[in-house]
């Protein structure tokens, strides 16, 4: 079994943070992700904002956000913008067409609300997340909690492998939105836009988190290299 080196990975994932804050530009609207690696990015940006650099943040989630307070970072509170220059975020899979699966944080809703508003998504990842077909890393699939023995029972009988996640105390994990997740452990997504239109067709499912036409580049670090995928 192939074993993987963490201090390795936490050190691909503040290499790509770093990598991935030097694009941000002066006086522009951008979307902050969520999970370890945005976390790094926001304390990268948190440095620059130290040394002159202005923008306003959009936060993912209230992790996120916590995160961009400590550094005095603005952010707009309430609705999202329905235009947002960048936003960058990390993933939990990647395929060589930039299709994502995320949502291993919780965080999706708001992550695909985002990143639909924004002009452009650049992900960061360490090595581990490039895959040749995704579905290794279980889907989630968020659900309003009313629906969830409905919704689960639906995606057994699709042969998804649903199930519900569970937080430290064994409850039910909660999003920010007061959703569930259910992750279907797949294995292997043949047709992912397909998956995608079934999933969003099931009622109480509020979002998925296959990310299909969204990334326009990905930002890879391999040990201290960081490499480039743009679509197309
Ligand atoms: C959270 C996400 C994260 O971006 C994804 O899980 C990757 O996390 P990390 O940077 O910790 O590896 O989608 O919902």
């Amino acid at each position: 079994m192939q074993t993987i080196d963490v201090t390795v990975i936490d050190q691909e994932k503040t290499a790509v943070a770093h990598a991935a804050a030097a694009r941000v530009e002066h006086r522009t609207i951008v979307g902050l992700g969520s999970g370890s690696t945005a976390l790094k990015l926001v304390d990268a940006l948190g440095a620059r904002v130290a040394d002159g650099l202005e923008f306003v943040a959009v936060a993912t989630s209230e992790q996120t956000a916590e995160r961009a307070r400590r550094w005095d970072i603005p952010l707009i509170a309430g609705a999202v913008p329905p235009h947002i220059d960048l936003v960058i975020d990390g993933a939990d899979e990647f395929d060589g067409g930039l299709r994502l699966i995320k949502g291993g944080g919780g965080m999706l809703l708001r992550e695909k609300i985002v990143a639909s508003a924004a002009e452009r998504m650049l992900v960061m990842v360490d090595h581990t997340k490039r895959v040749d077909v995704l579905g290794a890393f279980p889907l989630p699939v968020e659900v309003v909690p009313m629906a969830r023995a409905r919704v689960k029972h639906h995606l057994r009988r699709l042969k998804l492998a649903p199930e519900l996640r569970r937080g430290a105390d064994g409850k039910p994990f909660v999003t920010d939105e007061g959703n569930v997740i259910i992750d279907c452990h797949i294995g292997c997504i043949e047709t992912p836009d397909a998956l995608a239109g079934t999933l969003s067709a099931i009622p109480g499912v509020v979002e998925h988190g296959l990310f299909l036409d969204l990334a326009d580049e990905v930002l890879m670090a391999v040990g201290e290299t960081i490499e480039v995928f743009t679509r197309g």
